[in-house]
Order: C-alpha cells, then structure tokens, then sequence
C-alpha cells in the first residue's frame, strides 16, 4: 500500500492537449506576426540570403507578390529594409523619393491597399557607403543631430511613399521627437512610430548584415550609439524617453536574449510592446536544424511562445509566414 500523499496534482491539466490548450496562459497567433522583408534595387531575379535559409533579396516584383500572398494568408503586416544599387557618404537613397524602399512602398500600397499595415525600416545604414546608421564627423564619429535632419526626411518620403509605420532603429537621441515634428510638418500626422527604443549592440545581426550588403567601415561596430548588454534600466530610460517624444510603439531589440528587458517594459508602459527576433536567432535555429541537432519547427514555436510570455504584443520575426500557413496549428 502506498501512502496518500496530499501532493497537488498539477499533472491533472496536463494529460490532454485539449486540457492543454485550455488552461494555456500565452497564445501565439499569426496577427501578432510582422514580416521583415528586403528588397534590392536593379535585380532581376530574387537572390538568397546564405546566412538566413528561406529569405530572400527580393526584386521589386517577387516582393509585390509575397505581400500579396502575406496578406491572403493572413499577416498583419510587413517591415521592409532596402538594398540600394549605390550608396554615398550621407546615405541618401533613405529619402530619395525614387529610392528602393519607397518605390517599394508605392508598389505595394497599389498591390495591398489597406489590407496589411505597411512599416518601413528607417534608418541610414544601407545606405551609407560607410555602413553607419548616421552621417560622420571628419573624425569618423556619427554625427547625432545632423543625422537627425535626415531620419526626418527619410520618414517624410516614406511616408509620401505609402508607409503606415516608420521605424526608427538608428538609436540616435532625439529620434523619436525629430521624426514626429518632421511628418507633423509635411502633413503626415497620420503615420505612426514604431520605435526601436531598446536597441542592444548585439552579436545577433550578423545575417541581416548580409542581407543588405551592410560592412561597417574600419571594422567598426555600433557601440557609441546601440545600448551595452549589460544595461536593463537604461533600456527603461530609452523607452522613457521615446514614448515622451510620441512614439506609437516600442520595441526591443533582439528578443530572446532579452526577455527580462520586454517584461520590465511591459510593466511600465501602456503602449504596444514589440520585439524583433533578430537574423542570428533566426540563423541559430536554422542551422541547428539544418544538421538534425533541433526541431527546427519546435524551437520556432518555443521562441516565439516565449517572447509573448514574456509581455510582447507583437513579434518581427522572419517565420512569419511560416507561422501564418500552419506551424504550430
Ligand atoms: C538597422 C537595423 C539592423 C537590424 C534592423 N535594423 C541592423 C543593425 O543595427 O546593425 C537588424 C535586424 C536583424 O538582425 O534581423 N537598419
């Protein structure tokens, strides 16, 4: 005879996935999911990306109609990061109306209406031929405020191109509130911000540099501008700061290195809460299961369930569409 144990049977709602998904605290669902999409100007044939297995450069074309079937499956919306056939000291295909991105812009506002929420990438970087997300000093240090004056002008085209969202993830102070007085003045105070408030210097992006042609001049990195990992309270200080100057949306970037920053976010503010769920975590899982070491569909899962948990509303992530055509249903 065994003794009774009055143990607490938590094995109880457990048994069945019925059970399971019952008592289920965090769902994921495609219309949390944001596609990050590039396109690269003067191709003619949609090129991969060695270090990011299923995405691709797209042509203006193949991007039209991946958008077209994102939307018919079901996804809310796209970020879309540019790859410009040139690029010049001040980075100026980011507000040239003809530029990659907002040409790009305009196609797709034709192809998709407002069935899908159309955000754009704002920044310098793949642009510059020097690979920063600014203009430079003669001593080779990014200019903040001079940057500055150009965001606000490539948040204008973007927005004259079609784009729903701008997003920032340049990290230059003051961002948020030149951007918002630059839309406001031209008339677009209808586009909202989409901060990268808490933007790590992570290792993470390393595909995503590959995937628009991105090599920081002198071996240089981002770190007099992107936040130290070390750092959580600081990442609230940035968030602060943002929504003072009238971000929509805050993000923090990457994700799941930085659960503990999302939910101290969570906590404090009100707003949607994004995170992005960098090329190198993407990478990871992908080679990992590339070689039959991982589930590859079962750590996409795992990962994005995780990033929800921890407070996120709203996830890029380049499984998106996977998501959106069955996994995890
Ligand atoms: C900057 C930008 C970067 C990413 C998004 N916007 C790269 C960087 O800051 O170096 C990274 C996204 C990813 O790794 O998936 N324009």
């Amino acid at each position: 005879m065994r003794a009774a144990f009055p143990a607490r049977r938590m094995r109880r709602l457990r048994r069945t996935p019925a059970l399971r998904r019952l008592v289920a605290e965090t769902r994921l669902s495609v219309d949390d999911l944001v596609a990050p999409l590039f396109v690269r100007e003067g191709i003619d044939e949609p090129r991969p990306i060695s270090s990011l297995p299923g995405v691709v450069q797209h042509t203006r074309e193949s991007l039209r109609k991946e958008v077209a079937e994102l939307a018919d499956l079901g996804v809310p919306a796209v970020i879309i990061f540019g790859v410009p056939a040139t690029k010049d000291a001040e980075g100026s295909g980011a507000w040239d109306p003809d530029g990659i991105v907002q040409v790009a812009l305009r196609d797709l506002r034709d192809e998709v209406g407002d069935r899908l929420v159309l955000m754009a990438d704002l920044c310098l970087d793949e642009y510059t031929d020097h690979g920063h997300c600014g203009v430079l000093r003669p001593d080779g240090t990014v200019d903040n405020d001079a940057t500055l004056e150009r965001y606000a002008a490539a948040a204008v085209a973007q927005a004259e191109a079609g784009a729903d969202v701008v997003a920032p993830s340049g990290m230059m102070d003051g961002q948020v509130a030149a951007i918002r007085t630059g839309l406001d003045g031209a008339g677009h105070g209808e586009t909202a911000i989409l901060a990268y408030a808490a933007k790590y210097a992570s290792a993470l992006y390393g595909p995503f540099r590959e995937a628009v042609d991105v090599t920081i001049a002198g071996g240089g990195d981002r770190k007099a501008y992107q936040q130290d990992p070390a750092n959580r309270r600081e990442a609230l200080e940035e968030v602060r700061l943002d929504v003072a100057e009238g971000a929509d949306l805050v993000m923090v970037k990457p994700a799941l290195a930085y659960l503990d920053v999302i939910a101290a976010v969570r906590d404090r503010v009100d707003l949607p809460v994004a995170a992005y769920h960098v090329s190198g975590e993407y990478a990871m899982v992908a080679a990992a299961a590339e070689r039959g070491w991982i589930d590859g569909d079962a750590v996409a899962l795992e990962h994005l369930t995780a990033i929800r948990r921890a407070g996120a509303d709203v996830i890029l992530t380049y499984w998106a569409r996977a998501v959106a055509e069955g996994l995890g249903s």
